[in-house]
């Protein structure tokens, strides 16, 4: 079968696959997924006069990444999405016909205007599209690719994805890249139109041989690049890339100033890794930095292909400056509106025994909790479990004599499906002298939203009981007192039913 795609408003989803995605019972309900097919990083994010747009990297003819368009959906809340046509499709021939790879929109005097990869062979490079007033229609500008070649004379891993802003009545860009031999990089580029591009050099390159292996291991190649200032500290998030290896969000904070980032430290910015790559972030119309990630599959590619669907959009975040000068993200309080059935547990010590929560239980849920952890305590959260316990996922908190803390995900027993991944997930928590956790966990079906004292973790989860599976529990170890606990079932943020993607 071939499949000539011409025009956005000639493509739909494959045929079956948004039945076939509708009948997964590991689809959230409440996070956003394409109405069927493959979808990967957000893009193009905006708060257009008073709608959020949310493009993101599709492939509507399979669960598979392979011909990268841009599909679209708005929303007046965050909360609940419509589909929009699909917005960019690989051109016949051209810079993109291999991809609409990931890109940002800007508002150019008025008219909207995306800045993407386009990807021809195994080259990606710079290209531009206006759209419509309504930002449904796009023209890919005849001068693609924009700029038609990586810096001269740098021996490149790769040069793709875009951050653009306006500063001093010029627009400026980052293109993330990496220096081969010595580690990821951002290109800094300058123009008066959009079109054509001056080269500066580096904004900041990273140190490859450092902390190789390791969580914050900065990669030989930057993807995603963003740069955004808050409250007087910029920050720099990245996703770390390296061949086959290496995946994960990391930020640099410090100075941007002139041609050059100047840091002040490498963090992780989500201790899920790839279940929370690929972010990008807008100033919405409040003032808000809100962020979006993509939620990679922890199952084969065959179970995604059997799905007929594969990739989810994290919940909107929140991302504001801790007082300890680090990201703190928090899901939008939009979210609000979807909580139904509130359970409120009275504050108490928790004993050593585990206790089954009857009251609470289900895999649409928003678990919000107070603990307050003795030196040497631990807390568990567990979720997702059968009644016999044969399948569940534990989120743990914990805090250490010397006063650290730690945050942990068990996904060991999370599936008796020995295909899928089970790795557990943690990072550093941190604590006040009074051992004070307040933590909020997003079940969304085999999406996980976990947000500790400001620290994200985001992972995938498959249990193979999804209808057994809805166990709720608490437990510890030590010295923990519950301070609060608040549960809400949530509803779905779609309507029922297969979505068609555009009629
Ligand atoms: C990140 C990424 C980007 C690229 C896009 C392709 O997940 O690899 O670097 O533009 O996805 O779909």
């Amino acid at each position: 079968m071939t499949h000539e795609l011409t025009s956005p408003a000639d493509i739909h989803v494959a045929e079956g696959l948004a039945e076939r995605a509708h009948r997964d019972p590991h689809r959230p309900r409440f996070h956003f997924t394409s109405p069927g097919g493959w979808l990967n990083d957000p893009n193009g994010l905006t708060h257009w006069g008073g709608v959020y747009h949310l493009f993101y990297q599709y492939n509507p003819l399979a669960p598979a990444h392979h011909r990268i368009h841009w599909g679209h959906a708005t929303s007046t809340d965050l909360v609940h999405w419509t589909d929009e046509p699909v917005a960019l499709v690989p051109g016949a021939d051209g810079p993109d016909r291999d991809g609409c790879w990931s890109g940002v929109l800007v508002d150019d005097g008025g008219t909207p205007t995306i800045v993407y990869s386009g990807r021809h062979g195994e080259q990606e490079l710079p290209c531009v599209a206006r759209g419509s007033a309504d930002l449904r229609y796009w023209t890919k500008d005849p001068a693609n690719p924009v700029i038609t070649a990586p810096p001269e004379g740098v021996d490149v891993t790769a040069f793709r994805d875009h951050c653009v802003w306006r500063e001093n009545g010029v627009w400026r860009q980052l293109v993330g890249s990496g220096i081969r031999g010595v580690g990821g990089t951002a290109f800094l580029y300058e123009s008066e139109d959009l079109r054509s591009w001056r080269y500066i050099g580096p904004l900041l390159t990273g140190d490859a041989s450092q902390n190789r292996g390791e969580p914050d291991w900065s990669g030989t190649m930057w993807e995603c690049v963003d740069l955004f200032r808050l409250d007087g500290t910029d920050a720099l998030v990245f996703s770390a890339w390296d061949e086959g290896t290496t995946h994960h969000p990391l930020y640099w904070t410090g100075r941007y100033e002139g041609d050059t980032f100047t840091p002040a430290g490498l963090h992780r910015l989500d201790y899920g890794g790839r279940y929370f790559y690929a972010p990008q972030s807008t100033r919405d119309e409040h003032g808000r930095r809100i962020m979006f990630g993509w939620l990679q599959e922890g199952r084969t590619d065959e179970a995604d292909a059997e799905a007929g669907w594969c990739g989810v959009m994290s919940l909107p975040r929140v991302v504001t400056l801790g007082t300890d000068g680090r990201l703190a993200q928090a899901p939008v309080p939009e979210l609000g509106v979807l909580r139904r059935d509130h359970v409120r547990l009275p504050a108490s010590p928790l004993g050593d025994a585990y206790t089954r929560l009857h009251d609470v239980r289900g895999d649409q849920l928003d678990i919000e909790t107070s603990l307050r952890l003795a030196p040497g305590a631990t807390a568990r959260l567990v979720i997702r479990e059968t009644p016999d316990g044969a399948e569940r996922t534990i989120v743990e908190v914990s805090r250490a004599y010397d006063g650290s803390g730690t945050l942990r995900l068990h996904r060991e027993a999370s599936s008796l499906d020995l295909t899928v991944d089970t790795e557990p997930l943690y990072g550093e928590l941190p604590l006040d002298s009074e051992g004070l956790v307040d933590l909020r966990v997003l079940v969304d079906h085999s999406a996980l939203e976990i947000f500790a004292n400001g620290r994200p973790l985001t992972a995938r989860v498959y249990p193979t009981r999804s209808h057994d599976a809805v166990g709720v529990g608490i437990g510890a170890d030590g010295d923990v007192h519950l301070e609060r606990f608040d549960a809400w079932q949530m509803a779905s943020a779609f309507a029922e039913g297969p979505r068609p993607l555009w009629p």
